[in-house]
């Protein structure tokens, strides 16, 4: 028999693309923050029991990597304590976790892909209170599996292509970071990858961190050219150093996922960037 799945923070960027591809199904409840919000421990605990899930897909989580270094608190209740408390109701109820995790778990010191075993040194708030979640769950469940993404993009939400698409229709002229190298990710993509999990019982006897973004590396200033070039905007994209636009946290220079551990075990195809990207243009 199927089992009843939560997604939380459902509203968001991946968990809007889940909802669009999944549709309407008696056995998955989507949720954000107005009907559960994943730190109020007792309706979590209230939900999962109510409605007897067997399956919790945490889309939810504080996300604003600059501002997360003025709301710590929040930043630390959201990712950290909320993804522990959910932790220990999933093992408690017997419910399996799918958690999502950032690249920015890594200082990017590195300059070929991480793999899933590399040292993790966070550095900022944000990948400091994802990574506290991640370890939450590695001690506390039995079954899980952690899903590390990168540079998420959709049609829905803010990110950074709606950015760049609304820039280049109004300059003439940006300026782009190519200082700092990793990979986007169509939330298409790690939606669609979700769901083949879940339809196809794959994360049976899975329990592990994996990394999953698109295939290939880029820049934001390469990842912006193409952008510019799919909005077919007049817009000149001039690449600049991290240094000539200081933000509130440093942020790796390099984050590119190694995903060779989820393709193997999985036997299962990710496609390539910039095919995404011209995917959702379409
Ligand atoms: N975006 C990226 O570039 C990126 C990169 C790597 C990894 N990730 C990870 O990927 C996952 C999905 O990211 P995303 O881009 O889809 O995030 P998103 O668009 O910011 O969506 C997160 C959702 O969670 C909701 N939320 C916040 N606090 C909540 C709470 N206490 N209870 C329930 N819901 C809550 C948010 O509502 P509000 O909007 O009202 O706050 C939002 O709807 C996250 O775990 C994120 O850390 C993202």
């Amino acid at each position: 028999m199927m089992k009843n799945i939560l997604v939380t923070g459902a509203k968001g960027q991946l968990g809007s693309e889940l909802r669009a591809i999944v549709g309407e199904k008696d056995n998955y409840f989507f949720t954000d923050v107005e009907e559960l919000d994943i730190t109020n421990g007792e309706a979590i605990v209230k939900f999962v029991k109510q409605n007897k899930i067997g399956l919790v897909v945490n889309c939810a989580a504080y996300t604003n990597v600059d501002k997360a270094e003025e709301e710590e608190v929040l930043a630390d209740l959201v990712n950290h304590k909320a993804v522990q408390n959910l932790a220990e109701v999933c093992v408690e109820n017997d419910v399996f976790l799918i958690h999502i995790s950032t690249d920015y778990v890594f200082d990017g010191s590195k300059n070929t892909p991480y793999k899933e075993t590399d040292t993790t040194i966070p550095l900022g708030v944000y990948g400091k209170t994802k990574l506290q979640g991640e370890q939450a769950i590695v001690e506390l469940c039995k079954e899980y599996i952690i899903l590390r993404t990168s540079w998420l993009y959709s049609s829905y939400g803010a990110n950074f292509v709606q950015k760049i698409r609304r820039l280049s229709a109004e300059r003439k002229e940006i300026k782009v970071v190519v200082d700092q190298v990793g990979t986007p990710t169509y939330a298409k993509d790690l939606a669609t990858f979700i769901t083949f999990l879940i339809e196809k019982d794959m994360y049976k006897e899975k329990t592990a961190v994996y990394h999953f973004s698109n295939e290939g590396v880029c820049s934001w200033y390469d990842f912006a050219k193409e952008i510019v070039a799919l909005s077919g905007n007049k817009c000149d994209v001039q690449p600049c150093s991290s240094c000539e636009y200081p933000t509130k946290v440093v942020r790796p220079s390099y984050s590119v996922l190694d995903k060779t551990k989820l393709k193997t075990d999985f036997n299962y195809e990710i496609p390539y960037w910039k095919d995404s990207l011209k995917k959702m243009f379409e």
